[in-house]
């Protein structure tokens, strides 16, 4: 009883959202992937993921975060460096990051002598980081670990400018996966789908690291943030969740051409 008190009292100060885009930031980006496959990768991909969706594995590099067996792999969510500087020119982590664990990921699945459950397992990760790879703040600065280290007030809780990009600016907005996909992908014109896809994981890098730098100065430590903040910024949240689906969608059709 005592146990269970406690972890009801415990309960609002637990987060498991300041680590990942959240959940429905990633199916919004497989979901809107899943629209434009190839005959050729829609095959592929309904083979390896046993007729699962790309919505529903999308979440599985997150999940697996709870296993210190897959520790090595965390790292390949995000890469941190100084926000005047380009990835190129920028010191690496020997521990990886999301750049090589893409290339890594998309090497397994092009490999003839990967097993299955390789291609698999990489399969489910290249889907996740492509969505990570739009948060901007996965291309962030490493002092304060892509803003996890600043607090701030979203809606009278407590919350960080990390954990705000991720999950609280999406959440607040109140609309599912299937219908937010669904919203974009339609509002979005062919020749815009196009102009999106084009560039390689590394330009989407850099859009994303010039957008980290705008977000770092749109709010400050402590400040408490709320309508305004999503009025001016769910829009940049719509965009890169589109642009994520579209250059998933993209890097899966190359993979499985
Ligand atoms: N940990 C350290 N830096 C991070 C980042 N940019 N995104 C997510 N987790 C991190
Ligand atoms: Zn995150
Ligand atoms: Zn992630």
């Amino acid at each position: 009883m005592k146990n269970i008190v406690l972890v009801v009292f415990l309960l609002p100060f637990l987060s498991f959202g300041s680590l990942v885009w959240g959940p429905k930031g990633h199916r919004v980006t497989g979901y809107i992937a899943e629209k434009h496959l190839t005959g050729k990768a829609k095959k592929a991909l309904d083979d390896l993921l046993e007729g699962h969706s790309l919505a529903f594995v999308s979440t599985y590099a997150d999940e697996i975060k709870s296993d210190t067996k897959y520790a090595g792999y965390t790292p390949w969510h995000y890469v941190n460096y100084p926000l005047d500087r380009t990835y190129k020119d920028s010191e690496k982590s020997g521990a990886g990051d999301i750049v090589t664990g893409i290339a890594k990921c998309k090497t397994v699945l092009k490999d003839g002598n990967s097993s299955r459950a390789d291609k698999i397992f990489h399969l489910k990760l290249l889907i996740h980081f492509l969505g990570d790879l739009h948060q901007p703040l996965h291309v962030g600065r490493a002092g304060d670990r892509g803003g996890n280290d600043i607090p701030l007030e979203w809606f009278n809780e407590r919350s960080n400018l990390h954990k705000l990009w991720d999950t609280n600016l999406l959440e607040t907005y109140g609309m599912g996966f299937y219908e937010l996909g669904d919203e974009l992908d339609r509002s979005t014109p062919k020749k815009e789908r196009k102009q999106i896809q084009e560039g390689t994981i590394e330009s989407w890098l850099e859009e994303s690291h010039v957008l980290a730098k705008q977000i770092y100065s749109s709010a400050n430590a402590g400040e408490k943030l709320g309508y305004s903040y999503a009025y001016k910024y769910n829009p940049v949240v719509f965009e890169q969740l589109k642009k994520g689906g579209f250059r998933l969608a993209k890097v899966l059709n190359e993979v499985f051409s």
